[in-house]
């Protein structure tokens, strides 16, 4: 038999013969614009979330002590138990309350924690319901998995977000499996009340459905008695940690280790068994001599963090006070995480919108379109930055809008 290596390899029937959920899955809206003005002269990229701040070197320096040890064997698959432990003693010093070790699963990111969450939970035809904008990696992942994402838009009316209890609970379905709330909120910067977050445990523990939290933000909060360490409500405060209740969270953003990959999920110790599991037959693990840095960075890291939450504090006053010498720009003064999200008068298409900013003024902005419905003509900038790379990101965008 004769094989005709051009149609072996074209590109057209190898795509042709991929499954429907992997090949029809969009690009990110935050990739494609990062991707579009990545390696533009002079760019100021605000369009991921992240800081500027590389991962300081007390807390790499335990990644390579570990190295030099020999931790380079596979290893637990639920997370070093050092790890785990210190995972309790960090919540039980910021929550007050005691936490055990055999609820926290170490994953490789918060995006992987959020993956094992679907999982473990939902498969073809259920539902997740989810507020929305949201961060744009939630729906993703449960479509990939065969579930579909309901979302829910919050209303943004006389400049602020509200989130409708009713037309959230009147999203679920006998489909869905868990809510799915993201507090404080990328992209919004709205902050969950403690009213909602109790209704919304009461609601799934009544209809015997899923509460899925994501607090990744939890530590970059600005409300009420923030400068004197106090936290964002959370549904830490009201949940059971053995409930059906799951919480993703990450080292990422708190120690400036977004690039390590790195996070946890909190669960009840009767899953623990079905998450080593997932952790095995998904990634088999977490590199030992990452964990060694994760357990230095949450047992020194605590100026780090107030060092970073700072920068954010003072990077929301630039960005605030600047863009409301703009003409058109609306938005809710962000109370939690490091995202502004604002809309502009006139502006439709924010997709195209952001990369007029890269070509015009080398401004990198997320469009508003990659965070769901809800999103549209908004953009999101990230201010977890440089007091100076901020002012001189708005002296060039403030003029510019000005101007147009
Ligand atoms: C709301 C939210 N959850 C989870 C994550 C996951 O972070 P990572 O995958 O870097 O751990 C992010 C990252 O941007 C996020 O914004």
């Amino acid at each position: 038999m004769s094989i005709d290596r051009d149609a072996l390899v074209d590109p057209e029937r190898i795509l042709g013969a991929l499954k429907g959920f992997a090949k029809d899955e969009p690009e990110s809206g935050i990739i494609q614009v990062f991707n579009y003005g990545r390696d533009r002269e002079g760019i100021i990229p605000m369009w991921v979330g992240q800081g500027d701040l590389p991962t300081p070197k007390f807390i790499y320096d335990a990644a390579v002590r570990s190295l030099e040890a020999g931790e380079t064997f596979y290893t637990y698959q639920r997370g070093l138990p050092e790890l785990r432990q210190t995972l309790a003693d960090y919540h039980a010093r910021l929550y007050r309350k005691p936490f055990d070790a055999e609820n926290f699963f170490i994953t490789g990111s918060g995006m992987q924690a959020m993956q094992t969450v679907v999982q473990a939970i939902a498969g073809e035809g259920d539902e997740i319901v989810v507020p929305s904008p949201a961060w744009t990696n939630y729906p993703a992942p449960m479509r990939l998995a065969g579930v579909k994402p309901v979302e829910v838009p919050l209303d943004f009316a006389n400049g602020s977000w509200s989130l409708d209890l009713d037309k959230l609970f009147d999203a679920v379905t006998p489909r869905t499996r868990a809510i799915c709330a993201n507090t404080p909120s990328n992209p919004l910067g709205w902050v969950m009340s403690a009213d909602d977050i109790l209704a919304i445990r009461d609601f799934c523990r009544q209809r015997g459905i899923w509460i899925v939290a994501d607090e990744v933000y939890a530590r970059f909060y600005y409300g009420p008695g923030s400068e004197n360490g106090a936290l964002p409500p959370s549904f830490l405060d009201v949940c059971e940690t053995d409930e059906q209740f799951l919480l993703v969270n990450t080292f990422s953003k708190n120690w400036a280790m977004t690039g390590w990959r790195v996070g946890w999920l909190q669960a009840p110790k009767a899953m623990g068994q079905v998450i080593e599991n997932l952790v095995q037959y998904n990634t088999s693990g977490t590199a030992a001599f990452m964990q060694r840095a994760c357990i230095t960075a949450m047992q020194d890291g605590e100026a780090l963090v107030a060092q970073q939450v700072e920068q954010s504090r003072i990077g929301r006053d630039i960005v605030c006070s600047a863009l409301r010498q703009a003409p058109g720009v609306r938005f809710q003064e962000p109370e939690g995480a490091f995202y502004l999200f604002f809309s502009i008068d006139g502006v439709q298409d924010s997709a195209a919108f952001t990369r007029r900013m890269i070509d015009e003024i080398a401004v990198g902005l997320a469009p508003g379109t990659a965070f769901g419905p809800g999103g549209d003509n908004f953009m999101r900038l990230c201010y977890a930055r440089s007091a100076a790379s901020l002012e001189e990101a708005m002296g060039r965008l403030v003029p510019w809008l000005n101007a147009l």
